[in-house]
């Protein structure tokens, strides 16, 4: 379409186009309702279909079954940095964190402030995050493990998921949220703020085992319960009913694309001629380690900073946008999710060639 850049922002990022003009299209007379989502009652017939689909949708692309329940609340996923202590941990056994970046020590120091036991059992803080760590043991009596499955600041990505036996895995994967496919039996609950691979901000995706809901008790904060908003398919207060009405349609373009295996295929071409573009170049330097780079955040430097000033700026004048590190680190971030065409990214890749040639 004209007059659409091609979007590298970390999230709130690009969304399907498809995904876009069928929201258009349905926005002020929702399929003949005579009224738009934003204005519909949550508690409507309409509503309920419109939820019940998204619910739906969200299992089917990985498959998950009746065992486990698809909430979606708000709060983003900083919300679940304490819903997740606040839920699944028990008394005498303590909650352990990988700690890979900023957003894994954020959710370590909600627990911490939420005084429930916790213990850190890796981190890769020595080397700026550039990694993920690999050596470590799981004390099996945990409440549960916590990882970050991909870094958005970093541009690191876990490529296997540990072995946690009886200890439930929970993965905050706000970043990489079906980008790939993955063994849904390892995971005892993820999470992830819509904003990056599944829709817009303001809504986050929570997926849980069934028999982790028996672990919420009666005196969470309401708004934090998953027991209660489980009960409640989500409603139990007023939801953010455009968001969740675009994550349903954002998982029905993922299926129509032909399935999580094609999206993943796909995904996996964009990172590789990307990071190729990279390896093949004295005047870039991808920050992650080779077998931790993410397929979603790649980040890199350039030979100096007025360099990299002048890339964003160039890049944006090229209609290539979103493409400035986080502020944190500084560099270049190109986010490439789902949602990216591989053509953004091809467009990207020549790009970076000409500005070599010119300023290398
Ligand atoms: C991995 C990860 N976790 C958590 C967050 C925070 O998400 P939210 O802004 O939805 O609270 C982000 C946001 O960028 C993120 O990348």
């Amino acid at each position: 379409m004209e007059n659409r850049v091609y979007n590298f922002n970390p999230g709130p990022a690009t969304l399907p186009l498809p995904v876009l003009q069928k929201a258009q299209e349905e926005f002020l007379n929702y399929r003949g309702e005579g009224l738009s989502v934003l204005e519909m009652s949550h508690r409507s017939k309409t509503f309920d279909d419109i939820i019940n689909r998204a619910v739906e949708s969200t299992k089917k692309v990985m498959g998950y079954g009746d065992d486990h329940t698809v909430l979606f609340l708000q709060g983003g996923a900083t919300a679940q940095f304490a819903a997740v202590p606040l839920n699944l941990a028990l008394k005498g056994k303590p909650a352990l964190y990988v700690n890979t970046g900023s957003w894994s020590k954020k959710a370590i120091a909600e627990a911490k402030k939420l005084g429930i036991e916790h213990k850190v059992i890796a981190s890769s803080e020595d080397k700026n995050f550039n990694y993920i760590p690999r050596d470590f043991e799981i004390d099996p009596n945990a409440s549960y493990l916590h990882i970050t499955s991909n870094n958005t600041i970093f541009g690191t990505q876990w490529k296997e998921y540990p072995d946690t036996g009886e200890v439930p895995l929970v993965a905050d994967m706000s970043s990489d949220i079906y980008c790939r496919k993955y063994d849904i039996t390892k995971f005892g609950v993820i999470y992830a703020g819509a904003q990056k691979n599944a829709g817009p901000a303001g809504v986050a995706i929570v997926i849980i085992r069934n028999d982790l809901l028996e672990r919420s008790h009666d005196d969470i904060p309401t708004i934090l319960n998953y027991k209660i908003y489980a009960e409640k398919n989500s409603l139990y207060n007023t939801p953010n009913c455009f968001g969740i009405y675009i994550v349903g349609m954002v998982m029905d373009w993922i299926l129509e694309q032909g399935g999580i295996e094609k999206i993943e295929q796909v995904n996996q071409k964009k990172a590789q001629i990307l990071y190729e573009a990279l390896d093949n170049s004295d005047f870039y330097r991808p920050t992650a380690e080779p077998d931790s780079r993410s397929i979603m955040n790649v980040t890199f430097r350039l030979p100096d900073e007025d360099l990299e000033k002048k890339f964003v700026a160039e890049a944006n004048e090229a209609g290539l946008v979103g493409l400035k590190g986080h502020r944190s680190v500084g560099g270049i971030r190109a986010s490439i999710y789902n949602a990216m065409p591989l053509k953004g990214v091809q467009a990207l890749v020549s790009f970076m060639k000409d500005f070599e040639k010119k300023n290398g």
